[in-house]
């Protein structure tokens, strides 16, 4: 498989060299006296060419043409063959004082279009032009390839064009530099970021298990044991340390995995190094190719972006694999090799801030997934360029499918259920009221905890897994800043419950709480918390004409939260939080479940009315409830009402 889906020859040189022999020669496999100026453009069907690239070959002449012509003919060409007559040495002088640096002038500098130099009439001298051709080859590096040919005696005629395809479709230059008989810089890293994708059980070594399926995903043939054990003796008696003998992983070493890529180059060969690079999605310049990196997505309005269970199989699977010592967390240096095939740590030192930690600030799995979750539901684009770097793409055939596009929130609502599995919180306060504290009580801090933190690494998000009937669902809050004008903005409101904080012990903070609900979230359908933040201090009267609990009844709000976390932090909060924005339409659900605050009390009820549940179903449509989200659930709010109302 190659990038191009055509390749466009060119030929140039001085008047007479025979480029328009040349081309005859190919097409009626004889040699034409008579020719014209300038031959037509010429296709060659994919068919019949080696990569099944269709190819054109395109005629120069100043005959019939202009320098404008020439210049246009470069830029559209995907490699040049300059050819000169091998008798005549005014046409091999052109070479380096005319045509090269005409073509560099004509091309991009990072993008220089392969050359293949051609000593043409081949049968009108009795020596080799080899040498002569060397010098050229060392001091112009876009020069891929030189050959002697003659279209009289058809000599190299095939072999010319060939050449000059395979110099688009397997460059040299990107690859490997023949002066030092060497890889390149970026070829190696490229090969050592596969190395580390196939050595799936990372211990350094490519096992026989491990090439089978490497061997598989580039050329999609099975490797025979034979030959297998073949290419690792070939190796082993090149370089000792290619490959490993110790223990039961008897297989290639990194350093013999990146000389089997040399040695293929060597054999003529570099078509295989290009079929392995583009089998993980590298393009001509050793990048990972668009597609790989950025496929399309369509995400709609309403609708979020979530992991799969592909997407969360494969992120264990990489932790796991990156977790050396097995403790469950991942160190400083196991994440900076987890992310070592990637370009760059995609995580800043927040991550530590946003997710669940030991106390030494390594990430467990769970923080793991939870970060990965955020990203995904604010940048899912970031996840998939970073999947396809982690390696996605060895086993799927998209990055697509490690995530999940959920239904318009709309429909949700009108059906009264929800698949989603991660909700967003956004959280609002006046200064110094608590909020990072509230954020951090997510990922199970406390404020003794806190108070030890670098402020400058603490993050504006936190996200955790929260058990929502049973149900693990993800809540991420977000603290948004509120500007002097108490603006926000449409991505500020938009959320799936809102937390408003003021503090029981400074007066003039619930007037906020009270301002901001009404300002943003009064006509709105997003559910709405009053948290009474830092009540392990007396609770002082709050200059409003309301108290926070009237305001609450009045706009039939649950009443206020009491949230405290100087040592314990209750998690109680985020579980009625996320419940809050999983049931959005189950106001009284949610309401009933805020008054009897008692998590046990709900537990007895539940079980006493498990069994009856199934006969009421009736009763719980004439209270509109959505039965068919909550069945048993339903019918606990049928009775718990039922008691309220009493
Ligand atoms: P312009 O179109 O003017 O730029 O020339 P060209 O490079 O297309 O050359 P063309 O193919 O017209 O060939 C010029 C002359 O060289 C013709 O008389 C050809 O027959 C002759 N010629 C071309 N190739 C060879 C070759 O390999 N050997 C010999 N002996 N003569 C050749
Ligand atoms: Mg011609």
């Amino acid at each position: 498989m190659s990038s191009k889906e055509e390749v466009r020859i060119l030929l140039v040189g001085d008047a007479g060299v025979g480029k328009t022999s040349l081309i005859m020669a190919l097409v009626s496999e004889e040699f034409v006296r008579e020719v014209p100026a300038k031959a037509e453009e010429i296709i060659i069907p994919a068919e019949v060419v080696p990569d099944n690239v269709p190819t054109h070959i395109v005629d120069f002449s100043y005959q019939d043409q202009n320098e404008e012509d020439l210049v246009e003919e470069i830029k559209r060409a995907d490699v040049v063959c300059i050819i000169w007559a091998s008798n005549d040495e005014d046409s091999f002088e052109g070479v380096t004082s005319v045509w090269l640096p005409f073509i560099r002038r004509n091309t991009e500098e990072d993008q220089r279009t392969p050359v293949i130099l051609v000593a043409n009439k081949a049968d009108l001298i009795e020596y080799s032009v080899d040498e002569a051709m060397t010098p050229i080859i060392n001091d112009f590096p876009e020069v891929e390839a030189s050959i002697s040919s003659s279209a009289k005696s058809l000599k190299n005629i095939t072999e010319l064009f060939w050449y000059a395809q395979k110099a688009v479709l397997h460059p040299q230059a990107p690859i490997y530099n023949p002066e030092e008989k060497e890889l390149t810089r970026s070829c190696k890293a490229a090969l050592e970021r596969i190395f580390k994708i196939c050595d799936m059980d990372n211990d350094q070594i490519l096992s026989d298990d491990e090439v089978i399926v490497f061997q598989r995903k580039c050329f999609e043939v099975p490797i025979q044991p034979h030959a297998l054990e073949e290419v690792k003796q070939t190796v082993q008696s090149h370089l000792a340390d290619g490959v490993d003998i110790r223990g039961p992983n008897y297989g290639f070493t990194l350093k013999g995995f990146l000389f089997l890529m040399e040695l293929f180059i060597e054999r003529k060969k570099i078509e295989t190094v290009w079929t392995v690079l583009r089998a993980f999605g590298y393009d001509d310049k050793l990048l990972l190719r668009k597609d790989v990196l950025e496929p399309k997505l369509n995400v709609g309005v309403g609708s979020t972006t979530e992991l799969s269970h592909e997407g969360v199989q494969f992120l264990t699977s990489l932790f796991e694999k990156y977790d050396e010592d097995c403790d469950g967390m991942l160190s400083p240096t196991e994440l900076t090799n987890l992310f070592s095939t990637c370009p760059r740590l995609p995580w800043g030192p927040d991550v530590n801030n946003t997710v669940v930690t030991n106390t030494s600030g390594w990430i467990s799995l769970q923080g793991y997934l939870a970060q990965w979750t955020l990203t995904t539901l604010l940048e899912y684009k970031d996840t998939l360029e970073h999947l396809a770097y982690l390696g996605y793409l060895y086993h799927q055939d998209s990055t697509l499918s490690a995530l999940q596009v959920t239904r318009d929130k709309k429909i949700d609502l009108q059906k009264r259920q929800t698949a989603r599995n991660v909700f967003r919180c956004h959280v609002l306060g006046p200064k110094q009221v608590g909020k990072t504290a509230f954020l951090q009580g997510l990922i199970g801090r406390n404020l003794r905890y806190v108070a030890t933190l670098n402020r400058e690494q603490l993050s504006k998000f936190t996200i955790n897994t929260v058990q929502v009937y049973g149900q693990e669902k993800y809540l991420m809050l977000h603290e948004v800043d509120v500007a002097w004008s108490d603006m926000l903005s449409p991505t500020e409101t938009n959320c799936d419950v809102a937390c408003l904080l003021y503090d029981v012990t400074n007066p003039r903070s619930f007037e906020f709480c009270a301002r901001m609900y009404m300002k943003h979230f009064l006509d709105s359908r997003v559910p709405t918390l009053i948290v009474a933040c830092k009540v392990e201090h007396p609770e002082v009267r709050q200059d409003y004409n309301l108290t926070p609990k009237a305001f609450c009844e009045k706009f039939k709000l649950p009443p206020p939260q009491r949230f405290t976390c100087i040592d314990k932090v209750n998690r109680d909060i985020y579980v009625k939080v996320a419940t809050m924005a999983a049931y959005p339409n189950l106001k009284r659900l949610v309401h009933m479940l805020l008054v009897h605050q008692n998590p046990v009390w709900l537990e007895e009820r539940l079980s006493h009315l498990k069994d009856a549940a199934l006969s009421n179903d009736k009763r719980l449509i004439k209270y509109g409830i959505g039965v068919v989200t909550l069945a048993g659930i339903g019918f606990l709010v049928y009775k718990i009402v039922e008691k309220y109302n009493k």
